[in-house]
């Protein structure tokens, strides 16, 4: 398998990962989400296949976004420093695995992959930790790869605010 960054001139795979909306992203609206650099987007393919994809743009885990008991949870990360109101994050707005793929640990080898290239620190820039708003039945995948709740949970809405540390990847 080989991950692979999408361009402007790949040729795009048929890819069903049961919902609607992260389908039509890959099909519809990766490239132009590129192309004005709004977020870019990774395929993870067996040959012709597309086993699973994500896209990655910039973010922040601001303090008026987070629960006061959460934020002094995340403030104890940074015991000697001048604390912010923000801190800088990278986050997953899209992720999923093809319906082949499914429940085999596929998505948790994924999220390793994403963890290890953002750990490996290749960038100019400078970021502490990975989010993502997951679908509320996806929370329970997020935690199994070690991501904690930003918020309560809401009753209404159907996305959980969710951060992961990426200082605590153990690097090979
Ligand atoms: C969520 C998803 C990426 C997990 O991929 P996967 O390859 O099945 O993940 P893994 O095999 O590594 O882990 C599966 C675990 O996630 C749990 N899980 C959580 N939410 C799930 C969901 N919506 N669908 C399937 N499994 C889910 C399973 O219970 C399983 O736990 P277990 O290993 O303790 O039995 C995949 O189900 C998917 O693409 N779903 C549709 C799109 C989606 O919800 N994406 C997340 C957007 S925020």
């Amino acid at each position: 398998m080989e991950l692979i960054q999408l361009t402007s001139d790949y040729e795009m795979k048929p890819f069903d990962c049961g919902d609607a909306a992260l389908n039509g992203f890959l099909r519809d609206e990766a490239k132009p989400f590129l192309e004005s650099r709004l977020a870019r987007t990774y395929l993870l393919c067996d040959e012709d296949l597309i086993v699973g994809y994500y896209c990655l743009l910039n973010d922040k885990v601001a303090k008026r976004d987070v629960a006061n008991s959460d934020w002094r949870r995340i403030k104890k990360l940074f015991p000697h420093s001048k604390h912010f109101g923000s801190y800088p994050a990278v986050k997953i707005g899209r992720f999923a695995i093809s319906l082949q793929y499914r429940d085999c640990g596929m998505g948790s080898k994924l999220m390793d992959i994403i963890k290890r290239r953002l750990k490996q620190d290749i960038g100019d820039s400078q970021f502490r930790f990975l989010t993502v708003d997951a679908y509320l039945e996806a929370v329970p995948f997020y935690e199994k790869n070690g991501f904690k709740k930003l918020t309560p949970t809401q009753e209404q809405g159907n996305t959980q605010a969710m951060y992961f540390d990426i200082q605590s990847v153990v690097e090979p």
